[in-house]
């Protein structure tokens, strides 16, 4: 495929992801809060069959919403559903999984698949065992399974890759918890109704589970498919632990905003659990220290992985820069098609200033680190790269 077309299709892919999924958890958002600001029926007639209504106002009109309990035979002839939002942000973004990375390498592909597929069956059975039925548990299970996860992905894909396939891959489980429980459902208690049955309570509350758990990872989810953003988070040694951090701390102020009607210090509790939760990351990821006789190779290593050299150029499905092993000495094609010996003062000008020679391939992104790195760093890089092989 054309680079332009593949360009065009991102695009595309891109705005309906986004579309797509600010209508799925908009709507999943304002019916957690409708649901939390019904009050009793004024009418005493209708007590028995209303659980709740609300009145709203919104774009000039006056909206009279009401929770109901439906008797058998009920069931109006127009009732809308909630359930392609879901299903076209999952459709979406597996495109642009696709596009952006499974394209690019068949190993990474096949990583993201089995990611994907895989999470999902351990996640949906786990909850269909025993061990679903004890939530805490279910939980716990659940994060130490993310946790590993998080470690092997960490060290097979770059940290960019592996924080996007875990949001991949709970997105994967949100959408499969609708199309495969929170649908099929409801479909089942309408059904009964329309038989002339009663509801079917566990029905409803499994439904309810699958959809608690949708609810608790929004916020994870979110903040994971904006990570590539924020490289500061994935691109040190413990970033598998950052992620976790993060899931644990996003989870929890969700739990927060849910309660707020009847738990008055959910702001407080929610700056607290942000600011544990950045403290710890920064402690984390804070840059290592060399002992005092490290070599001029092992110190320009760590600059190299401190100063976020490799956010770029750590080898991965996904690579902004060109690789820099065994670069030294090697000629090097442009953009303008002539070609350059990677000697010395190649790299030191490719590192001050990356925007004079662009190779050819790659896109000029690099920021120019001219009066950012000292000259005594910038010697370190250069001694490492000149012994960065195989
Ligand atoms: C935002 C991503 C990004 C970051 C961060 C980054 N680079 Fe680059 N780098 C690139 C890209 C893209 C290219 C290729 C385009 C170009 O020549 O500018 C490149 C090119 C280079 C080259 C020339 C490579 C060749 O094949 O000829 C060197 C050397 C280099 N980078 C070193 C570094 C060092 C050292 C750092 C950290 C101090 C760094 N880069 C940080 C993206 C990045």
């Amino acid at each position: 495929m054309s680079t332009e077309i593949i360009e065009w299709l991102h695009l595309i892919f891109r705005f309906a992801h986004v579309v797509a999924a600010i209508m799925w958890i908009g709507s999943s958002i304002f019916f957690m809060w409708l649901d939390s600001h019904l009050t009793s029926p004024q009418d005493e007639k209708e007590r028995d069959s209303v659980e709740g209504e609300l009145w709203m106002i919104h774009g000039g009109g006056i909206f009279h919403s009401r929770k109901r309990i439906l008797k058998p035979g009920e069931i109006p002839e127009l009732l809308h559903w909630f359930k392609w939002e879901a299903y076209a942000t999952w459709l979406t973004g597996f495109s642009l999984l696709v596009l952006i990375y499974f394209l690019q390498s068949g190993t990474g592909a096949l990583i993201g698949l089995a990611v994907l597929g895989g999470g999902w069956l351990v996640y949906d059975l786990l909850w269909r065992s025993a061990l679903g039925r004890r939530k805490e548990i279910g939980v716990a299970v659940c994060f130490v399974l993310l946790m590993l996860i998080s470690y092997w992905l960490c060290r097979v894909l770059s940290g960019k890759a592996a924080f996007l396939y875990i949001g991949a891959m709970l997105g994967t489980m949100m959408a499969g918890n609708v199309f495969v429980h929170i649908i099929p459902n409801q479909k089942k208690m309408l059904a009964a109704l329309c038989a002339g049955e009663p509801h079917d309570i566990d029905l409803g509350k499994h439904a309810k589970l699958r959809s608690t758990h949708n609810n608790y990872l929004t916020f994870p989810v979110l903040f994971l498919m904006l990570s590539g953003h924020f490289p500061q988070m994935w691109s040190n040694d413990r970033a598998w632990i950052v992620l976790g951090i993060m899931v644990l701390a996003l989870a929890a102020i969700k739990h927060w905003m849910n309660i707020r009607e009847r738990f008055p210090h959910w702001l407080p509790a929610t700056v607290g659990t942000f600011l544990i939760a950045a403290v710890s990351i920064s402690f984390l990821k804070a840059p290592q220290k060399l002992s005092e006789g490290a070599s001029a190779v092992e110190k320009g290593k760590l600059i190299f992985t401190n100063r976020g050299c490799v956010a770029c150029h750590q080898a991965g499905p996904i690579q902004q820069g060109p690789s820099l092993v065994g670069i030294f000495g090697m000629p090097q094609v442009l953009t303008d098609g002539s070609s350059v010996i990677a000697d010395e003062a190649y790299l030191r000008e490719s590192i001050l200033e990356p925007q004079k020679k662009i190779v050819k391939g790659y896109m000029p992104i690099m920021p120019p680190y001219e009066g950012i790195i000292s000259d005594e760093e910038l010697n370190f890089l250069i001694s490492y790269l000149k012994e960065l092989h195989e």
